[in-house]
């Protein structure tokens, strides 16, 4: 979290700086803040709240240096404030920072006890502090910063500039993510390639525990011991047009309506375009020979991995366990040697799916990264990378990353239950035909607007929400509650339908409305029947299911969206569209900021 971004540019970089810094705003949003350096000094400004705060506050001001730092913040130590934003400075240095210094308190400790005075609540002082301390002894820039480096514990991602160094700005990186950007004459950073997309498309990536030094015309990357290292220089596709929103009043609305396309893109890459079957890049351990397989993500992604466990158990009878990544080391789960382990993550930075992947690798398994940046930690860490090919999702909450994910896994579903000679081909084309069917049933749900807004009012005065669902239903439950709570701040559960009987059943009252994904598929009678038990308690039940389940109930629930009926395989595809739709109305009708809401961010990069 929190996105960074360096300029040493030919003209004044403070436009560049806030432009890029709108293209981080997903990292984090608490506050937001600037350095150039002015005749040699260091200028800072900074603001609480989004970037628009600092952009209408430096309208006034127009800096004129031509390095800089920016910095977008989610708060980690400090409360969101103005004295807390970053940059942080000395006269002599100024540092933004991702991440977590993790022994602050004993640094800061000791520079007290030297003289140095903080003004902020942050570990990210200890930096500036720790590096000017440095410059006080004699030390150049580069032997003050590396010497500092060796000291922290945690995991960073950092850049800072130096007063009187006007072609400089030093960059580390250890854990956190970090690009350097090749223009000519000018060089850049930032936390992500798309944050400097429209600077340049020659990125490189610092790789773990290095550091960098940039000047207008060249740059040299050092290791952790200090040691000059070559790290490629990439092309990157990514255009400024791409993260634009056109004319949709929310890159979610944006990403939502994308999905039929995105699915159409994720069949192409994992299908043979002349048998129709599913299409895989080779895996060290063939499909037949995987013995279990072990799921680990973070949120929706946790998510589709909760679908692809019924999927892949069903389909190709490969046991699976699905785990969460920020709770899976902590009982030192022991991992068969040859096992396949599975990290889903949007980003390919979320830093507890990291942590797992690490622990994972530790182990001895093989490591397959799903993800949708190309470059990210997580695809770099990986044996083998199943891209999602959603293209870049803005929008904190995630949509068409988690369809794209789902759509992945449904191939791969398929395919090892083909090579592990579960599936006849046969079978195999049925469940393919039935995805191809996707796109078009997805775009016949995002036009059923107006059911979704009449669901959206009955939600909007709730204080609490309950979804229920069988099988991959429970699993897309899941998402549809916390799509809910993270958009509308309305409190929302999912339960799998047979477990209401055991203890959240006492919750339902006329005031708790009641969402039940219930397609009419084998498991529809038993789903049916917790619904009578839920009618019976009084709760204002909000049924999603196809004309076929409508029948039993109706006249008796006050609002029903009815849903396309295609193969069972492919309906958590389906059923995910209303879960998003729903909670993107009933934050609208609440005013919620949609794209941006309180207290989150796209990336979670600190444990
Ligand atoms: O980038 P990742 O897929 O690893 O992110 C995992 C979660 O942080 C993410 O899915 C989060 O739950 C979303 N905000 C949900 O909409």
């Amino acid at each position: 979290m929190c996105g960074i971004i360096g300029i040493i540019g030919k003209s004044p970089v403070t436009p560049h700086l806030l432009e890029c810094l709108k293209r981080l705003e997903y990292r984090g949003y608490d506050s937001a803040g600037i350095a150039t350096l002015e005749s040699g000094l260091i200028q800072r400004h900074r603001s609480e709240g989004k970037i628009h705060n600092l952009q209408e506050r430096l309208k006034t001001i127009n800096p004129q240096g031509h390095v800089g730092i920016g910095h977008t913040r989610w708060a980690t130590h400090g409360v969101p404030s103005e004295r807390n934003a970053h940059p942080h400075a000395t006269e002599k240095v100024a540092v933004v920072h991702n991440g977590i210094i993790e022994n602050f308190a004993e640094l800061r400790f000791m520079l007290e006890q030297k003289g140095h005075v903080f003004t902020s609540d942050t570990d990210t002082e200890v930096i500036a502090h720790l590096v000017t301390d440095y410059l006080d002894h004699g030390l150049t820039p580069q032997e003050a910063t590396s010497k500092a480096l060796k000291q922290f514990h945690g995991a960073f991602a950092l850049a800072l500039i130096f007063q009187g160094h006007d072609d400089l700005i030093l960059c580390a990186r250890r854990g956190s993510p970090l690009a350097i950007g090749l223009g000519e004459s000018e060089m850049f950073l930032g936390s992500d390639a798309l944050a400097l997309a429209p600077l340049t498309q020659k990125i490189c990536y610092l790789e773990e525990g290095d550091w960098a030094e940039l000047s207008r015309e060249t740059f040299t990357i050092y290791t952790a011991e200090d040691l000059p290292v070559e790290r490629p220089i990439k092309e990157t596709f990514l255009t400024g047009a791409m993260i634009g929103k056109g004319n949709h009043k929310h890159f979610m609305l944006k990403e939502m309506l994308e999905q039929p396309t995105v699915m159409g893109d994720v069949l192409r890459a994992y299908s043979n375009p002349s048998t129709l079957a599913p299409s895989f890049p080779e895996f060290p351990v063939a499909a037949k020979d995987i013995k279990a397989l072990r799921i680990i993500a973070c949120g929706t992604s946790y998510y589709a991995g909760l679908t692809a466990q019924y999927w892949i158990e069903k389909y190709a009878r490969v046991p699976v366990t699905v785990s969460i990544a920020s709770e899976f080391r902590y009982g030192k789960p022991p991992l068969p040697q040859g096992g396949m382990a599975l990290f889903i993550s949007q980003s390919g930075e979320t830093a507890d799916t990291l942590a797992a992947l690490q622990y994972a690798k530790d182990q001895g398994q093989m490591i397959v990264g799903m993800v949708n940046v190309p470059e990210s930690s997580i695809a770099r860490l990986s044996d083998v990378v199943l891209e999602t090919h959603a293209g870049p999702e803005i929008g904190v909450a995630s949509t068409k990353a988690f369809t794209a994910q789902l759509m992945v896994l449904a191939c791969f579903a398929i395919y090892l239950g083909g090579h592990r000679n579960i599936l006849s081909e046969e079978e195999s084309k049925k469940l393919f035909q039935s995805l191809m069917e996707v796109p078009e049933a997805m775009a016949h749900i995002l036009s059923e607007e107006n059911t979704v807004i009449k669901i959206a009012h009955a939600l909007s005065e709730a204080r609490d929400v309950i979804y229920m669902g069988r099988g991959t239903s429970f699993a897309i439950a899941l998402e549809g509650a916390l799509k809910l709570k993270e958009l509308s701040y309305i409190h929302a559960e999912g339960y799998a339908a047979g477990e209401m009987k055991h203890g959240p059943i006492a919750l339902i009252d006329e005031k708790v409305p009641v969402i039940v994904l219930a397609p009419s598929d084998e498991l529809y009678g038993k789903t049916a029947s917790n619904v009578e038990e839920v009618i019976a308690r009084k709760a204002p039940v909000i049924l999603i299911t196809d004309l076929e389940g409508q029948k039993a109930f109706e006249g008796r629930v006050p609002l029903s969206l009815s849903m396309p009926t295609l193969h069972p395989f492919c309906l958590p595809l389906l059923y995910a569209i209303p879960m998003q739709m729903i909670a993107y109305h009933t934050a609208n009708l609440k005013g919620t900021d949609v794209d941006q809401p309180r207290n989150l961010a796209k990336s979670v990069t600190v444990e």
